[in-house]
């Protein structure tokens, strides 16, 4: 398994481009099994992820084309004759669900596996469920599957229990060929959310209200192709804004926007770092010492939980105490044992984390144990003494696209054991 090795202490500085967005072009990719004719996505960032899931999409007869370099992709899903998600695809890959309800909503069924448990908490899928049934599928869970299966989807008021990104994207995409309308209340406001009706609109889909909590969605017979460009990623934007920051750095992130990413630019800002918002860049140029800053994780447009692990590690060594609150997921302060490894002072207490600000890190062997938790042992790397080892890094394959390169561009001294 591939390790990555860092050796702290480089002031980052530079300019990098920052990838599409890995959850946008999930949902959006999967928005292709609702035509049969030919879709093509540009700005489609070259991760992990994204190979699953257009390995789930051939499995089931969706033709694939990507160009040389695979940021653009084109899927024809005329020749869809398995609408299923098998237990092996989807247990790699919980957005794997993002095909139930477009598939339903085409064929008429769908057979897609649960996702089961992850790393970081429980995550259910059944308010994508009840949402579905509402709109007049039978749905059964059997043998682990589940099992969806309507003539035609009517339109209906769904009110989802909480916040749900994928499962507003789920509904909002089954919705598009469902017979009348459906209101889907307490939407997630994501801006992923907003790129997905966009692309659905431009698809012949009719839609209003993404972005707000109460979105509308016309069903319409059927969408046509069309061509479509993934937003820029705001969490590798603000991974990449915490890593200059915590090294005292300076660097311009081009290809992305500040509009995505208010409540993580107000922190970086509360730490003491100058942002200057360009129309499609961001600079940030950070000072000495980083200030501590609390934070409370929660749905969009509040601050995101996959930036909570950043945000720990930069409290780590910053000037001052931080109270950081995770009020998303259960368990999402692993990369808590794995910073402490490294000499921080972190005391967790249910869903709270107190991180005393220590004067420095030492490097250490530490494991990376989600995607998130992985971009924050970085952090922590490029700022602590002497060399870290990051084990298991197959998870930031998964999402940050060309990791060491960008890295390396902005001067640190980062290497890929294999
Ligand atoms: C998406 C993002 C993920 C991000 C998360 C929260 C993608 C591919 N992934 O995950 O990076 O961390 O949003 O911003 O876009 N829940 C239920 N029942 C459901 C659905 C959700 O109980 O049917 C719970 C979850 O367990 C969690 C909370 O609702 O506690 C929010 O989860 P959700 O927004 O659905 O996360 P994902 O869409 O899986």
């Amino acid at each position: 398994m591939d390790k990555l090795l860092i050796e702290g202490g480089v002031r980052l500085s530079g300019e990098i481009a920052i990838s599409g967005a890995k959850n946008a072009a999930l949902p959006i990719l999967c928005a292709a099994l609702l035509t049969k004719e030919p879709v093509t996505f540009t700005n489609v960032p070259r991760l992990n992820d994204i190979g699953t899931l257009l390995r789930l999409l051939e499995q089931m007869g969706v033709k694939v084309s990507r160009d040389s370099d695979g940021g653009t992709v084109t899927l024809d899903a005329s020749g869809v004759d398995n609408p299923v998600a098998s237990y092996e695809m989807v247990k790699t890959m919980r957005a794997s669900i993002l095909v139930l309800g477009p598939l339903v909503a085409r064929f008429g069924e769908a057979r897609v596996s649960l996702p089961g448990g992850c790393a970081i908490g429980a995550r259910p899928v059944d308010q994508h469920i009840k949402g579905l049934q509402a709109m007049g599928a039978c749905v059964k869970v059997e043998h682990g599957y589940v099992h969806a299966k309507v003539p035609r989807l009517k339109g209906a008021r769904i009110f989802t229990d909480m916040v749900t990104v994928t499962g507003t994207e789920n509904l909002m995409m089954a919705a598009c060929l469902a017979d009348g309308e459906t209101v889907i209340e307490n939407a997630a406001r994501e801006p992923e959310v907003v790129d997905l009706a966009n692309c659905l609109v431009a698809m012949g889909a009719q839609i209003s209200g993404a972005g707000g909590d109460v979105i509308r969605i016309k069903g319409v017979p059927a969408l046509h192709g069309a061509t479509y460009r993934v937003m820029p990623d705001r969490i590798e934007t603000g991974t990449y804004l915490c890593a200059a920051a915590v090294t005292g750095g300076e660097v311009r992130l081009t290809g992305t926007s500040a509009s995505y990413l208010d409540a993580v630019v107000d922190k970086l800002m509360d730490t003491g770092c100058e942002i200057t918002i360009e129309r499609d860049a961001l600079r940030l140029k950070a000072p000495a010492r980083l200030t501590a800053v609390s934070l409370r994780t929660a749905p969009y447009p509040a601050f995101p939980t996959d930036m909570q692990a950043q945000f720990m590690a930069i409290n780590a060594v910053a000037d001052g105490t931080a109270v950081i609150r995770e009020t998303i997921f259960e368990n999402r302060f692993m990369h808590a044992v794995e910073l402490q490894r490294l000499g921080a002072d972190i005391k967790i207490d249910g869903n709270m984390a107190v991180v005393k600000g220590v004067d420095r890190l030492e490097g250490a062997t530490v494991m990376a144990t989600d995607l998130r938790a992985s971009a924050s042992l970085i952090i922590a790397g490029l700022v602590a003494d002497g060399e870290t080892t990051i084990e298991r890094i197959y998870h930031l394959d998964r999402g940050y696209e060309k990791l060491e390169a960008k890295l390396a561009a902005l001067g640190a001294r980062v290497r890929r054991l294999s």
